[in-house]
């Protein structure tokens, strides 16, 4: 099986009856859902809406319809930002963002003549809120932060700029693709507006699930029209959540994955998955500091970060040593940028990129001795 330390791009293993629930449904039952009467298709619509309800739930939100599937939080995001802004908008966002906000908004930079502030933040990616309230304007239509880093795993402070996003009459739209599973996360507590997530990461589901929860009016224009299973002879995509946003045949397969994942989430708790990860994480920095030749980067605090390590050793390129490590030792890591450029230029490594951890739940301490000692006998 070897030691899976790239729990930041996909959980891996997920739990068993999250597989099993996808072989039995495609076995079992195998039916659309929102598309026909019989019982099989009604069990289906079952399964969609509730774990609909239990995405909701998750953060604290209580209105199924406006829990939107989509294919992958690239696509939640895309959804909210095309679906909302507009001509001359102005957007404010983070210096640490996923190319899945920031080549979106860069694309509607040329398309809509949107204008974008970068908040500033330190070099370990910490953001003064201020910062935030300082960059509104007049135009500002929306805040799009991601709670953690990818990249340096800093948690971002989402209460208090959802705060100043309120109080400014701003949407705050929140990528929560780090965090959801492993974090309390509160749509009304942290005033969040929009929610993307995605299934296959923290929330141990399979991959082709994500979602948008949308805890506002604001009317968001679809990112696809087609057949969503009712009003068929209406010419226009009907105007009523989910059918709005959510066009074609759903994953109900992978949806009924993610049921299950955040059945075995709920009863784990989020608490007691939060408090392996975060000692993990403690004990990875702690072990880290043993490889010779090696830079760290971001928060080395793990009261403040994600479990996502970034790091480099002087003289050895990232990609080569992920590679000795896969080859000779059978120890996953990503190298190179993490689809983040501007986290790296933040830190200074958008040349060279890093080697990144990223700790999942099902991870141990001896997978981090045995990668400690691995780094150290490349070394030579
Ligand atoms: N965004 C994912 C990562 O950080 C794929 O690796």
């Amino acid at each position: 099986m070897g030691i899976y330390l790239d729990n930041a791009a996909t959980s891996y293993p997920k739990p068993q009856q999250v597989a099993k629930s996808i072989y039995d449904f495609m076995i079992k039952n195998g039916s659309s859902s929102g598309r026909g009467s019989y019982q099989r298709a009604m069990q289906s619509d079952f399964f969609v809406y509730e774990t609909r309800k239990l995405v909701g739930e998750l953060f604290n939100f209580k209105d199924p319809k406006k829990v939107i599937f989509t294919s992958n939080v690239t696509e939640s995001l895309n959804l909210a930002l095309r679906g909302i802004l507009k001509e001359n908008d102005h957007v404010v966002t983070s210096s640490l963002e996923h190319n899945a906000v920031w080549r979106c908004l860069k694309t509607l930079e040329k398309e809509k003549n949107i204008t974008i502030t970068k908040v500033p933040s330190t070099k370990e990616g910490y953001t003064n809120p201020m910062d935030v309230a300082k960059s509104i304007k007049k135009d500002t239509k929306l805040i799009v932060f991601n709670h953690a880093s990818n990249v340096l795993g800093t948690i971002q402070p989402i209460k208090e700029i959802g705060k100043i996003a309120k109080d400014n009459d701003v949407l705050f739209l929140v990528d929560v693709a780090q965090t959801a599973g492993a974090y309390n996360i509160d749509v009304k507590e942290d005033n969040i507006d929009l929610l993307a997530f995605t299934g296959h990461k923290s929330l141990l589901g399979p991959m082709g699930t994500g979602g948008l929860i949308i805890n506002c009016d604001y009317d968001i224009n679809p990112l696809k029209v087609g057949g969503t299973g009712g009003d068929s002879a209406y010419e226009y995509q009907p105007d009523y959540y989910p059918n709005k946003l959510e066009t074609g045949t759903l994953n109900v397969s992978g949806i009924v994955g993610l049921r299950e994942a955040i059945k075995f989430i709920n009863k784990e708790s989020i608490a007691k998955i939060h408090n392996k990860e975060k000692e993990l994480t403690a004990y990875a920095l702690y072990k880290l500091k043993e490889v010779k030749n090696i830079e760290i980067y971001g928060p080395q605090n793990s009261e403040d970060i994600v479990g996502v390590i970034s790091f480099n050793i002087k003289n050895i390129r990232a990609e080569d040593a992920v590679h000795e490590l896969d080859s000779k030792y059978n120890i996953m890591l990503r190298a190179g940028l993490h689809c983040a450029p501007n986290a790296h230029e933040l830190i200074g490594t958008k040349e060279i990129g890093s080697m990144r951890i990223g700790i999942g739940y099902f991870n141990e301490k001896e997978d981090i001795d045995k990668l400690v000692q691995a780094l150290n006998e490349i070394q030579g």
